[in-house]
């Protein structure tokens, strides 16, 4: 039986987060240079994005440029912008044909000039598309994103906006950068490393976490459907017991 088949169509997460994990070494177990190694996890993005669409994931976020990712060497940083900015130009027309929508979290006014000016354009050209929404995550940093969201709170509670009791768990994701988008229901993780990395603290309260061995430039179409398959084997329970989760699905 093909891994697809297996799939329950009822039960595909609307969001998928991802931590793109093992350029580099994939990169090094083939004698290449590490930027070899992003060039390939670009095809992955790539077949990620057209997986989803036809599994009908409505919402992706890659986590491609952390805050920490800073301190690499100066040449790898030019090779990822620039892999960023040719991956764009490549790829808008694409997108925009088959209805999906760019948006980004992070500071990505902190971004060279260019990587800036082509992100803004491809979201501009995208933005009314439907059918799936990919959000880099770029320059990002999750307790930044938290501490830029306290400081809203503050001022909102300097301007007697809202008191300091009234402030919900709501009104305080509505401060964040994914204001508009739900959390994810899942998170893959790819090479083997187990933790979060300060991406989307906030977000993932409640959302399944899958690592896996692959590195991502290997992580493709039966990879994800096989990670799907096996979030779909996980009970979700939400703080409650087995047994109310099968009469509220019931
Ligand atoms: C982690 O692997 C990967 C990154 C920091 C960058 C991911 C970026 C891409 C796949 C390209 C992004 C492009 C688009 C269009 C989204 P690593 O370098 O940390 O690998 P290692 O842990 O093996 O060294």
């Amino acid at each position: 039986m093909s891994l697809i088949s297996q799939l329950d169509k009822e039960n595909i997460p609307r969001h998928i987060a991802f931590i793109m994990d093992g350029n580099g070494r994939w990169a090094k177990s083939r004698g290449q240079h590490r930027l070899f190694g992003h060039s390939s996890g670009v095809e992955s993005v790539k077949e990620i994005i057209k997986t989803s669409r036809e599994l009908g994931v409505e919402y992706l976020t890659m986590y491609a440029f952390s805050t920490e990712n800073w301190s690499r060497p100066t040449d790898e940083i030019e090779g990822l912008m620039n892999l960023l900015v040719e991956a764009i130009s490549n790829e808008v027309d694409e997108m925009d044909a088959k209805n999906v929508r760019l948006l980004t979290i992070g500071n990505i006014k902190g971004l060279p000039g260019n990587c800036y000016d082509s992100l803004c354009q491809a979201m501009e050209r995208t933005k009314n598309n439907t059918a799936l929404t990919l959000v880099l995550a770029l320059n990002y940093s999750a307790r930044q994103e938290i501490l830029n969201a306290s400081m809203q709170a503050h001022q909102l509670m300097l301007q007697s906006k809202i008191s300091p009791e009234e402030l919900t768990e709501e009104i305080f994701a509505s401060l964040l950068q994914t204001k508009e988008i739900p959390d994810p229901e899942l998170l893959i993780r790819t090479s083997g490393e187990c933790r979060i990395s300060n991406f989307l603290l906030w977000q993932l309260s409640y959302t399944e976490l899958l690592f896996t061995e692959t590195h991502w430039p290997d992580f493709r179409r039966e990879a994800f459907i096989d990670a799907i398959c096996k979030y779909q084997k996980r009970e979700r329970r939400f703080g409650m017991v087995s047994e109310q989760i099968k009469n509220t699905n019931e």
